[in-house]
């Protein structure tokens, strides 16, 4: 007897083979056709029973959500909807399930109801199909990082510093809530602490990344990060994983090239590898749309969009000339929030952001060469004294994915932007280390893997794109 699961079955040509497959029941029809499936594809295998050669007793556990074993000859179907079927001569329940009380019936649920019984959602196909997903985007990144050349470097979770110099850290401590030791001016003292200093959760792994592209050449990292910044919204997590590549010897327009090139590279992987998925994700979103006023309809359909970013440059755009066109377009009355940005310094909103991608380009943007008052200290200054070398990429529908920038190399220049935002030299002795040792030009940035995996799947909202989410007040599971 051989084993497949049900992508196998699907794909290979071994009709009138003796077969045994196992997985979860997704129907079970007219005491007489179980749609089985086993999380390999989107497809069920359809089981035929002939009923009067098993027991009623056993065919009333045969429920939506039971996992079984079966096994039988697999033959081309008869029926409408797939090519193969198993004729079934054994059955074995492996593990009932309550149909009363299953939550995941053969039904529509909605997204909040599935984000509550996220332990089960990957059950239904949107979610398994989704999750498939951030499984191949996943590959393809460590694919395109290993043929070119990059190391993986594994940056530590608990930091003794603040990346982003944002103060938007969870604290990690071993010290006891009610009994917490003060120093005699009062404030917490952690040298009694388990690391004998205040340390947190990463909030980016760049800082150690830079030191490795420093001796390695070219790293990249891909772990989870934390951010405590309180923003409820569809984009916003408090745990999200980050892919950070560094890259010494290259300066901005070298990182715009590699942010371009690999952002192609992932997407054209999922295009080729994972089309049933994709397309199975396509047509949700159109059937979605038809319910949608004209207005508010997709322009493109969710593979059409992939293809486009794929096949066309993205659009490369200095801030200043952002703030030019922001400036000169005309304020949007219906929607209530205007599109002119008066000041020249100001950080740019959401609604700017997709201004220029959604309305103005109408394609991925990489806009460049931000003030330097609203963006990370180590951020390299132009010789204007007053713009950095940062990056941030923005998408349609999404907004920014990708932030990064050319690295501040000079050892004073740094001192003197740390200065002023009171980062203590201590704090960062070490990274300071690399521009009195050996300091080049080197570059790197920061794709936000949920932000990647809501534009390829087509999804709205972040929770659903990542299988736990962390958000304010949320962490069930
Ligand atoms: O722009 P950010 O804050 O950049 C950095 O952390 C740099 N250290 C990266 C680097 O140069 N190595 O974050 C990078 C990306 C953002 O563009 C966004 O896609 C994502 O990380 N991101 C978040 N994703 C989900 N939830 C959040 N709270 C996020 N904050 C940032
Ligand atoms: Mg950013």
């Amino acid at each position: 007897m051989q084993q497949f699961n049900v992508l196998e079955l699907l794909s290979q040509d071994i009709v009138h083979t003796e077969v045994e497959i196992k997985g979860w029941v997704r129907t079970f029809r007219a005491n007489r056709f179980i749609a089985l499936n086993d999380g390999s594809t989107l497809k069920n295998i359809q089981c035929v029973v002939d009923f009067e050669n098993f027991d009623e007793s056993l065919l009333k556990r045969i429920t939506t959500g039971a996992a079984i074993q079966v096994a039988g000859n697999l033959v081309e179907s008869q029926g409408k909807g797939q090519s193969v079927e198993i004729q079934v001569t054994s059955l074995k329940i492996l593990g009932d399930c309550d149909a009363d009380t299953y939550p995941i019936q053969p039904k529509k649920h909605s997204f909040e109801f599935l984000r509550e019984n996220a332990h089960l959602r990957t059950r239904t196909n949107t979610f398994s199909a989704v999750m498939r997903l951030r499984s191949a985007l996943s590959f393809a990144i460590h694919k395109y990082f290993n043929e070119h050349g990059f190391y993986y470097m594994h940056a530590p979770i608990i930091t003794g510093s603040d990346a982003e110099g944002a103060g938007e850290m969870f604290k990690v401590t071993s010290l006891n809530h009610n009994n917490i030791p003060k120093t005699n001016d009062g404030k917490v003292d952690y040298t009694q602490d388990f690391f004998g200093k205040e340390t947190n959760l990463t909030v980016s792994g760049q800082l150690e990344a830079e030191t490795y592209a420093m001796s390695l050449g070219k790293v990249y990292t891909f772990g989870p990060t934390f951010r405590a910044e309180n923003s409820n919204t569809s984009r916003h997590l408090a745990e999200f994983w980050m892919i950070e590549p560094e890259v010494a010897f290259m300066d901005l327009a070298g990182n715009m090239d590699l942010a371009e090139d690999f952002l192609k590279y992932v997407i054209k992987y999922i295009l080729e590898n994972n089309a049933e998925d994709l397309e199975f994700l396509d047509k949700r979103l159109q059937d979605e749309d038809k319910t949608k006023p004209q207005a508010e309809r997709n322009d493109m359909s969710l593979i059409e969009k992939l293809k486009f970013v794929t096949d066309n440059n993205f659009k490369r755009v200095s801030y200043t000339e952002a703030i030019d066109i922001l400036r000169n377009s005309k304020p949007n009355k219906k929607k209530k929030f205007n599109y002119l940005i008066d000041e020249w310094g100001a950080d740019l909103q959401s609604e700017h952001e997709r201004f220029l991608v959604e309305k103005h380009f109408k394609c991925p943007v990489i806009l460049f060469d931000y003030p330097a008052n609203i963006k990370a200290f180590y951020m390299r200054l132009n010789d204007d004294g007053k713009t950095v070398r940062a990056m941030d990429i923005l998408f349609p529908g999404i907004g920014e994915i990708v932030g990064g920038a050319q690295r501040e190399e000079r050892l004073e220049v740094l001192k003197q932007k740390m200065a002023a935002i009171n980062i203590p030299e201590e704090e960062l002795w070490w990274y300071l280390d690399l521009r009195k040792y050996g300091t080049a030009v080197h570059s790197g940035f920061g794709l936000g893997f949920e932000r990647l995996v809501m534009f390829a799947t087509g999804m709205s909202n972040i929770r659903d794109v990542i299988p736990y989410p962390r958000t304010p007040h949320n962490a069930e599971f």
